[in-house]
């Protein structure tokens, strides 16, 4: 096996994301032998505790966070053998020395990484720097969110860059780590099948759906600031959407990847007043059910205040002004408290150009690729054959050729998309991280939609969760002569 190794500076080593995401992650990488022994992680937090203490606690986040059958005591000894804490006040320039003594003589790249309100992120280069912590090997790895609008992006982004390199930072969209989103790529460049039907020739409409069972566990403060469009679409669902839509990268470094993909984003259409109705709805859940169990409503949740107006549901109607999607809507909805959790693309093709068969049958005759990133992550395409049995003529079928990834790779398990994510960062490959331009540009039209919708979009919708939304998506969707995927 490759391997490659980091010193790790994890900053907010107690937070909930390294507990719950990262070092479960790094657990996996020892599992899986991709940790060299001499990597080191140095966790840093303002709680008081010491490295025992820090240990045994990750300890038992561990056993809570890795599956049973993955656990393995070796491992977590192993991985815990490599832990250091460092109580630290991120934003004071003290105590930094005690990172530059746990670096002296090391000869691998350090990789720091912020998992740290990004408020945070220019105090702590700032003080790396000046206690001479920065080779040019260092890479950085950030979170989302990247600002609260294309200016206060701007701000972090400069913020970093008065201390690092572009090619130095890592800005995670963990939607990127996950396995079925890498597969888009391989899906449409590898396969000329699909790479000569990828356009508004032969493709009528994409659908894109994140829905969340979860509602905002805990989070309402951030949560009721950001909104879904904020927390969700301006990242996660753009990146999908622009994977889907790039045009072909002439190779796979991560230059090329994201030329691409800026491009989609610069050429999504407005949102403008008179298409607020027709392209937009928002929603926000009321008390209901969610797998069997009764829940608030996002207004009665902890700490929530009255009257609140943040969306917990989106919808929109994209559109890419280019020659490849001219007039092919891309619905994209997202929400929490939904009636599952489940992610997925439906690419739906244009039917044949000359029908000859049932006419009661000519609404299924339209090829379908479903593309589903969670659960059971695969892909699907619906095509239509002959029904079996003399009776039946030539009557249609429609049945799936069908790709689970699991089945297909001999139930192998699916990494979990920080662990990729991880990995890539220690072998210094930013394809899937998320270049400026790219951030900003999302910034750019996400201001707008939010611009549009304050001015013009009224209150959100409600809808019950446990449900599929408001009634309004359904509508917008209708009025297109279509149907969300579920909805049949
Ligand atoms: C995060 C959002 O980026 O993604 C959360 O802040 C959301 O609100 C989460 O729940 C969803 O990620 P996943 O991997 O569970 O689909």
């Amino acid at each position: 096996k490759s391997k490659v190794c980091c010193d790790i500076a994890m900053f907010g080593a107690l937070g909930d994301l390294a507990q719950r995401k990262l070092f479960p992650a790094l657990y996996q990488l020892d599992r899986a032998d991709l940790l060299p022994p001499e990597t080191r992680v140095l966790a840093l937090g303002h709680q008081d505790s010491d490295t025992d203490r820090v240990r045994k606690r990750l300890a038992v986040k561990l056993i809570e966070h890795v599956a049973p059958d993955e656990l393995s005591e070796a491992v977590v000894d192993r991985l815990l053998a490599r832990i250091e804490y460092v109580r630290l006040d991120f934003a004071s320039p003290e105590g930094y020395g005690r990172i530059r003594e746990w670096r002296e003589g090391a000869t691998v790249p350090l990789m720091v990484y912020m998992a740290t309100p990004p408020a945070l992120y220019g105090d702590i280069g700032g003080n790396l720097r000046q206690a001479g912590c920065i080779e040019p090997s260092t890479r950085v790895v950030v979170e989302k969110p990247i600002g609260h609008d294309l200016e206060s992006s701007r701000v972090i982004n400069d913020e970093l860059a008065a201390v690092f390199e572009e090619s130095q930072l890592f800005r995670i969209d963990h939607y990127l780590g996950k396995e079925t989103v890498q597969n888009l790529i391989a899906l449409r460049f590898a396969n000329n099948l699909f790479a000569t039907q990828w356009n508004q020739d032969h493709i009528s409409h994409v659908e894109i759906t994140v829905a969340e069972r979860v509602g905002i566990e805990g989070r309402w403060g951030y949560f009721d600031k950001a909104g879904q469009l904020r927390d969700m679409v301006q990242n996660h669902l753009l990146q999908l959407l622009c994977l889907i839509a790039m045009d072909p990268p002439a190779d796979l470094s991560a230059d090329s990847i994201r030329d691409e993909k800026l491009k989609v984003l610069k050429a999504l259409r407005p949102i403008t007043r008179d298409l607020v109705d027709s392209h937009l709805v928002r929603g926000q859940y009321t008390e209901g059910s969610c797998g069997g169990q009764p829940v608030p409503g996002y207004l009665e949740e902890d700490g929530a205040a009255a009257g609140s107006k943040t969306e917990t549901f989106v919808a929109i109607k994209a559109e890419i002004n280019n020659w490849r999607w001219a007039g092919v809507p891309f619905y994209m909805r997202t929400g929490k408290r939904l009636q599952d959790k489940l992610s997925q693309i439906i690419i739906h093709f244009k039917p044949a150009p000359h029908y000859i068969f049932d006419p009661d049958q000519a609404h299924l005759a339209n090829n379908r690729l479903i593309i589903r990133l969670q659960p059971d992550e695969g892909m699907s395409l619906q095509i239509l054959t002959k029904d079996q049995g003399l009776d039946k003529g030539m009557r249609l079928r429609q049945g799936p050729l069908e790709l689970s990834f699991s089945e297909a790779f001999d139930k192998a398990r699916i990494p979990d998309a920080y662990e990729r994510l991880l990995w890539e960062v220690m072998k210094n490959n930013q394809y899937l991280f998320v270049r400026r331009d790219e951030v900003e540009a999302a910034w750019r039209w996400a201001d707008q939609v939010i611009a549009t919708w304050q001015d013009h979009g009224g209150l959100p919708k409600r809808y019950a969760a446990g449900t599929w939304g408001p009634m309004a998506a359904i509508a917008m969707i209708a009025r297109d002569g279509r149907s969300w995927y579920e909805d049949g």
